[in-house]
């Protein structure tokens, strides 16, 4: 990942100093970056930095701890990170080193990651509360805990160790939800790009190729904009669109199937989470298109419910009441609309909820509900809108011509001020939209 940009840099401190202002004084955060993950003996698993570390520091390597401390006179923002070290940097690559810390990231002070445990006791003596995510790596958690017990043993001379410790996830993940211009601008680029994938992916598909060719040309896209997945793509082709989490995507490409895809990459962390549903060869059947224009309503109704004001229940509220009417009127479900809303009935074929947030995760944080009342929509907060049908041919109540038709429909949507922003308005979506580009090619 690159150095962060002037203005980068001064959004990173002024979410750091969000943050401490929030803490109050006599308060220390503590946050490590995300651990290197082995793949198999020597091999790692590509490093991708934690997305709280990552919204505070903007800095991507690992062996890192971030320490913020309000009111320290000398100095309030202290990183730990690696130490220049020229043989290892012509094994595993550069470093930013002490200097780099503070000159390109915007530390006020850095120290060697190896002077950790000498350091950091010193750094939370006198601060009565200490700022974590406890739980995520319990060797962490207990270097945290030796840290405090060694100020512990000094309290005879006179040494306050911390007493209290509070999530530090609870205020920062508040602070992610609201995305700032300069937040959104990256979401936008990397809607961008992902549009130009599955564009790509339309115009290159055809009968008898095989999903990974296809999985091959989103990488393709993503990469040649310097961009990475977000998450493993999902290509589908008939039956295997039925399957939520499917990734084996070494499937043939069959004639007359309609082929799902939910993928998407992340800019500077921030992501993008599409999925296109549209025939192999380039025409939907027609039982396919009735299908698809129900899915298609559902979610055209659930976005038009993303605004200021609504709760986060709404969009899936309105999804679910116009896949049931759909079902209905293809004599899928049989009944009355609210009963069968009701008793949700429309399970069997939509098991999932119609979104969730989106941001440096893909799975965004951010609560959903507060107290226990669903979260209302503000400027700022962007989700997903991802509505579906799914009729495998184990499916015990539709008939055979449904069968293996896996079809779901996904947008990135920005809540603004008056309403809603489509971040990926550009990708095609209705029937005449695929089959004209498709055709095009
Ligand atoms: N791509 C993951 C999801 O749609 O939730
Ligand atoms: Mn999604
Ligand atoms: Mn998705």
């Amino acid at each position: 990942m690159t150095k962060p940009s002037k203005p980068q840099l001064k959004a990173l401190r002024q979410r750091r100093r969000q943050l401490m202002r929030q803490m109050g004084r006599g308060s220390i955060a503590i946050l490590a970056a995300q651990k290197v993950c082995t793949r198999n003996r020597d091999v790692e698993h590509p490093y991708r930095q934690s997305s709280d570390f990552l919204y505070l520091t903007g800095f991507a390597e690992p062996e890192a701890v971030a320490v913020l401390i309000p009111g320290r006179p000398q100095g309030e923002y202290i990183l730990f990170c690696r130490a220049r070290d020229a043989e290892k940097e012509t094994w595993h690559g550069r470093r930013a080193g002490q200097r780099g810390a503070v000159e390109d990231y915007g530390a006020d002070d850095s120290f060697p990651i190896d002077d950790l445990d000498e350091i950091l006791p010193g750094l939370m003596e006198e601060r009565q509360r200490v700022y974590a995510c406890l739980g995520l790596d319990t060797g962490f958690d207990q270097r945290l805990m030796g840290w405090v017990n060694q100020l512990r043993e000094k309290i005879r001379i006179g040494v306050h160790p911390p007493h209290e410790f509070v999530s530090l996830e609870y205020l920062l993940h508040e602070m992610r939800l609201m995305k700032s211009d300069l937040e959104i601008e990256l979401m936008r680029q990397a809607a961008q790009i992902t549009t130009q994938a599955h564009i790509r992916a339309m115009q290159v598909c055809q009968p008898g190729m095989l999903e990974y060719a296809i999985e091959a040309e989103l990488l393709h896209e993503f990469r040649r904009h310097g961009a990475h997945p977000a998450y493993p793509s999902i290509v589908g082709g008939g039956a295997n669109g039925c399957i939520l989490h499917y990734h084996e995507n070494d499937a043939e490409l069959r004639d007359g199937d309609l082929l799902l895809i939910d993928a998407g990459c992340e800019v500077a962390g921030y992501a993008s989470d599409i999925t296109r549903t549209f025939p192999v060869n380039g025409r939907f059947s027609s039982v396919q298109r009735d299908l698809y224009e129900c899915v298609l309503s559902a979610q055209e109704a659930a976005i038009a419910q993303v605004k200021p004001g609504n709760h986060w229940d709404d969009p899936h509220t309105a999804a679910v009441r116009a896949l049931t009417k759909g079902l209905i009127e293809l004599g899928l479900l049989k009944g009355r609309l609210n009963n069968l809303i009701k008793r949700g009935a429309y399970r069997s074929y939509y098991m999932h909820r119609t979104g969730h947030w989106l941001g440096l995760d893909v799975h965004d944080v951010g609560d959903y509900k507060i107290e226990d009342q669903w979260r209302v929509f503000e400027p700022g907060m962007v989700l997903t809108v991802e509505p579906g049908i799914y009729i495998p041919a184990s499916h015990k109540d539709a008939p055979k011509p449904f069968h293996n038709i896996g079809i779901r429909i996904e947008d990135d949507v920005r809540v603004t001020a008056s309403g809603h922003e489509v971040l990926t308005a550009g990708c095609p979506k209705t029937v005449s939209e695929i089959e004209a580009l498709i055709y095009s090619r």
